[in-house]
């Protein structure tokens, strides 16, 4: 390991020190700026924002609430669309007033279902710099917004099957919007690739589904024994079918992997049955040795799975009848990690085993393939939209919450983001999950068998155990840690054209606000963490994407001034706008000023 390359990084950024201060702050000789916020026009005819006097109709043409995952279609040098997700909306921070759900006006809540979903912006350069902005004059053909009213349909082998059934759509084939779209994905044809994350959060009436269906959502954090679930939107009063007493399936129409084209405004969003149903955090393709299509997912939640999806027919490029059928056709594994240290050796201090690594071997478990299912007493129909359940009986390793999952285009590893698991006890840890109460999360790196995606067996190791340096339990492969900058609850990564890790972190549990950090994965400064951006105080940081010129780095600035007890009276953010502003999330770009390429 470390064996390819063994220099220094070009990474030579001065690191941001850990703070709470209310801005985006990035490293000196840098500049940053708002590409795109909450509220901003999106659509012909969109009103300007006005925080006071917001409708769903104004919302729904307008950039929608807390964006997550971000991904660029170049059109030429200085030219592109930008995709961003909107993952969920926090009403205590959009109205004035607000309790909850039960007490919201229905126009609130109509905001609310228009706030989600995502939206594809054009977006330009600005001169020759590697700052971009949206393109607010003349036609913008390909801006949209997407909603969780939008019309989609079902695809692939649960398409039409009776668990996807409701009295509002008798074929099981045609759904409306989707809901908490976290990270995502690109194919190599040129669509996005949206997950469906916490869907659960979004029905009611869980106590009046028939007994047979109740196991299977609990199994999806689903309240079977409350009407009303606390905390919750009641997207029942404006559109009956979020009440599962009255529609039983409609639940099972979320929770999938969505593919959208960007580059047609008119195309119907298709919700993928054949990559599984969970809380899907993102969707990473790549091709295998033979060419097939491979997608990595992960299901966000605390003690859930690693999945990978492999399909039938090769892809073609240039052949878009072929490549869109990728999708549908295929099979769908669950990720077994052994490690290779014994038991003894792995006892929750966090101290490495006496081979020097968390590390071990691991395989993919078939679960489905088309209409043939390799789980006992489950159907493939069954198997696809309780993918949880059928994971369980195959005996695939419970993870500290699988976030982000990419492949290193240098390497061609695997590299997957564990979020935190304050849950796991210490006599559930194992050599992946090596922390008891992990709070700051850690990297795993998965190198498949013969480097190739399409492989079924794999190596893996942990490179980063997340934290304090100053704590024993951390782990920064092997480097000096008093030269590192502390990082907990890694979420989304992406590489640079080197080759390096770039890691955003959810939830920093060491007090200072989220951010962005670098780590080389190779040579001399392999393990050297260090931080480029921190996001305003009580966001998130999403994206990170790093332009394909490498000159450019967006990041999504998720749930700005989300801290409780925080409200329009009293904001805990003023990002982006200042002064007194109330917090818009949205989405900033940062470049070198010189031109530089980005950590130069
Ligand atoms: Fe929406 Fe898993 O973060
Ligand atoms: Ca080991
Ligand atoms: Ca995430
Ligand atoms: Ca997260």
């Amino acid at each position: 390991r470390g064996g390819w390359g063994h220099g220094r990084s070009s990474l030579t950024f001065t690191p941001v020190p850990p703070n709470n201060d209310d801005k985006l702050t990035v490293p000196a000789g840098y500049e940053s700026a708002v590409v795109v916020a909450w509220g901003d026009p999106v659509l012909p005819g969109a009103p300007e924002f006005d925080f006071d006097n917001q409708t769903a109709e104004a919302q729904a043409k307008q950039f929608g609430y807390n964006c997550d995952y971000v991904t660029f279609f170049p059109m030429g040098a200085n030219r592109g669309l930008l995709w961003v997700n909107h993952e969920y909306t926090d009403e205590a921070l959009m109205f004035r007033g607000y309790t909850d759900g039960t007490a919201a006006t229905e126009e609130q809540i109509k905001i609310g279902l228009a706030a989600h979903g995502g939206s594809v912006v054009e977006i330009e350069r600005v001169g020759r710099s590697g700052q971009w902005k949206l393109v607010t004059k003349g036609r913008r053909r390909y801006n949209r917004r997407i909603t969780a009213t939008t019309e989609m349909r079902f695809s692939g082998p649960a398409a039409g099957s009776d668990l996807l059934k409701t009295p509002a759509d008798p074929t099981g084939r045609k759904v409306f919007g989707m809901l908490n779209n976290c990270a995502g994905g690109t194919t190599p044809w040129g669509t996005v690739l949206t997950a469906e994350e916490n869907f659960n959060q979004y029905f009611v009436g869980g106590n009046g589904v028939p007994e047979a269906q109740k196991p299977a959502l609990t199994r999806y954090g689903i309240s079977t024994t409350t009407a009303i679930p606390s905390g919750s939107r009641r997207f029942d009063r404006v559109d009956e079918r979020f009440d599962l007493a009255k529609h039983h399936n409609e639940v099972n129409r979320f929770g999938w992997i969505v593919e959208i084209d960007p580059f047609d405004p008119d195309s119907t969003p298709i919700k993928r049955t054949a990559l599984g149903r969970f809380a899907h955090e993102a969707a990473t393709t790549t091709l295998a040795r033979d060419g097939r299509l491979v997608a990595y997912m992960g299901d966000d939640s605390r003690f859930e799975y690693i999945y990978k999806y492999v399909s039938k027919n090769r892809y073609i490029p240039g052949h878009d009848r072929n490549n869109r059928t990728l999708l549908d056709e295929g099979t769908l594994y669950v990720a077994k990690f052994t490690g290779d240290s014994p038991a003894s050796e792995i006892d929750g201090s966090g101290k490495l085993p006496s081979d020097g690594a968390f590390d071990g071997t691991g395989q993919w478990i078939k679960l489905v393939s088309g209409d043939r299912s390799f789980v006992e007493g489950m159907t493939a129909a069954e198997v696809l939209v309780y993918t949880r359940l059928a994971a369980d009986k195959v005996g695939a390793t419970k993870m500290d919450r699988p976030e982000d999952v990419e492949r290193n285009p240098v390497n061609g590893s695997v590299y997957v983001a564990l979020t935190n698991n304050s849950n796991r006890t210490a006599a559930q840890v194992d050599e992946a999950n090596p922390r008891p109460s992990n709070r700051h999360g850690h990297i795993l790196e998965i190198t498949e068998d013969r480097n190739d995606a399409g492989a079924l067996t794999f190596k893996w190791a942990l490179p980063l155990v997340c934290g304090d340096p100053n704590d024993p339990s951390t782990y920064f492969a092997g480097f000096d840690k008093s030269k590192v900058s502390p990082i907990s609850c890694p979420d989304n990564v992406a590489f640079d054209a080197e080759g390096n890790l770039w890691i955003s972190t959810d939830g920093n549990a060491l007090g200072a606000n989220d951010g962005l950090f670098a780590m080389p994965l190779k040579g001399k400064e392999r393990g050297y963490v260090r931080q480029f951006l921190s996001v305003p105080v009580g966001a998130e940081t999403c994206g990170p994407l790093i332009s394909p010129d490498q000159r450019s780095v967006f990041v999504a600035v998720q749930h700005p001034g989300e801290k409780d007890g925080a409200s329009p009276e009293n904001p805990a953010s003023h990002w982006p706008d200042g002064g007194d502003s109330q917090p818009r999330p949205g989405v900033a770009v940062t470049w070198h000023s010189k031109g530089k390429k980005i950590g130069a």
